[in-house]
């Protein structure tokens, strides 16, 4: 008989610890209780739990993008760029995870979607308030979006502070103008609650960065930084948008959009819009 078998001996596996009556494990660490009990499928269709754990996952994703890029905005605002970069390059690869996460939801047909759509009700991600603050935190503000959170007040509250501070992409300017380059006043002293506006002094002033790196090196490692965080961003709303018509095709969303076309509008948004005109001229 081994000592796992022997009655009124603590079991025993290579050294691990095995009684946790008085210590904290792995699930009480991590919360699991909650999570793990956090997915209450509608239909009786077996694939809503994947419909159900790639929304979560990816709400959990954004809430780390958004720790992050707090942090990111303090530390540009301090002058403080090397824990940006950091945590810059830390987000464009949980974006870039998330784009290749559309690979498993892409298993889902329309017919078992379909099953699903009718105990969605009118739920849709178009009601994400955390992809709310991301967009507003990056630059892409809209005012009009906040109605969609009277009913909580807690989320609105911070899409409404989010919408009054600069975006990161704001604070990278003023450091542009603290570093001396030339910035418009009125680029530096704007209404922070509308969406990023193209400016010529702005791109004039990163024109300079790239005309000579060596002199500029670390603006012109977070303008990259922030070039790659975009570009992942945009293959993320792609595979969303490329996803929901393999699914879904031309119908309309949950949410109550045109569906696909709206979609497909988002994918005209730019967040730094100077960082991407600029390169036609180097
Ligand atoms: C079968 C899966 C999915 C379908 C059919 C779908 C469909 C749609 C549609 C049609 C819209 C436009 C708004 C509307 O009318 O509903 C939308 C918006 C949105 N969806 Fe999805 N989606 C799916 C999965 C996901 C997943 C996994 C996420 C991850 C969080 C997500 C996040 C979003 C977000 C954030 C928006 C708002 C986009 C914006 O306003 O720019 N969706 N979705």
């Amino acid at each position: 008989m081994n000592k796992e078998q022997n009655e009124g001996q603590p079991a025993e596996w290579h050294g691990a610890r095995m009684d946790f009556r008085e210590a904290m494990s792995y699930g009480d660490y991590l919360g699991l209780d909650q999570i793990l009990n956090a997915q209450h499928p509608r239909s009786p269709n077996h694939n809503e739990l994947l419909f159900i754990i790639q929304h979560q996952t990816s709400e959990l994703w954004i809430k780390l993008m958004l720790h992050e890029l707090q942090a990111v905005r303090r530390h540009i605002r301090e002058g403080n760029l090397p824990p940006a970069f950091k945590m810059l390059a830390r987000v464009a690869r949980i974006m870039d995870q998330l784009v290749h996460a559309w690979d498993v939801l892409a298993t889902m047909t329309p017919p078992e979607y379909t099953a699903i759509r009718p105990y969605l009700g009118a739920s849709s991600g178009f009601q994400s308030f955390q992809y709310r603050e991301l967009e507003f935190i990056l630059g892409n503000k809209n005012p009009a979006l906040l109605a969609v959170h009277e009913k909580a007040p807690d989320a609105h509250a911070i899409l409404a502070r989010e919408l009054a501070l600069p975006s990161i992409y704001d604070e990278a300017v003023m450091l542009l103008a603290r570093s001396g380059f030339a910035i418009d006043p009125a680029r530096l002293d704007a209404d922070w609650t509308g969406p990023t506006r193209a400016d010529d002094s702005v791109k004039a002033a990163w024109l300079q960065v790239y005309g000579d790196t060596s002199r500029h090196w670390a603006l012109y490692e977070l303008a990259e930084k922030l070039v790659d965080l975009e570009t992942a961003f945009r293959f993320w709303r792609f595979r969303h948008v490329s996803t929901v018509e393999r699914i879904i095709g031309f119908k309309t969303g949950t949410g109550g959009t045109a569906g696909v076309s709206y979609l497909r509008k988002m994918l005209d948004v730019v967040l730094f819009p100077e960082l991407f005109a600029l390169r036609t001229e180097l």
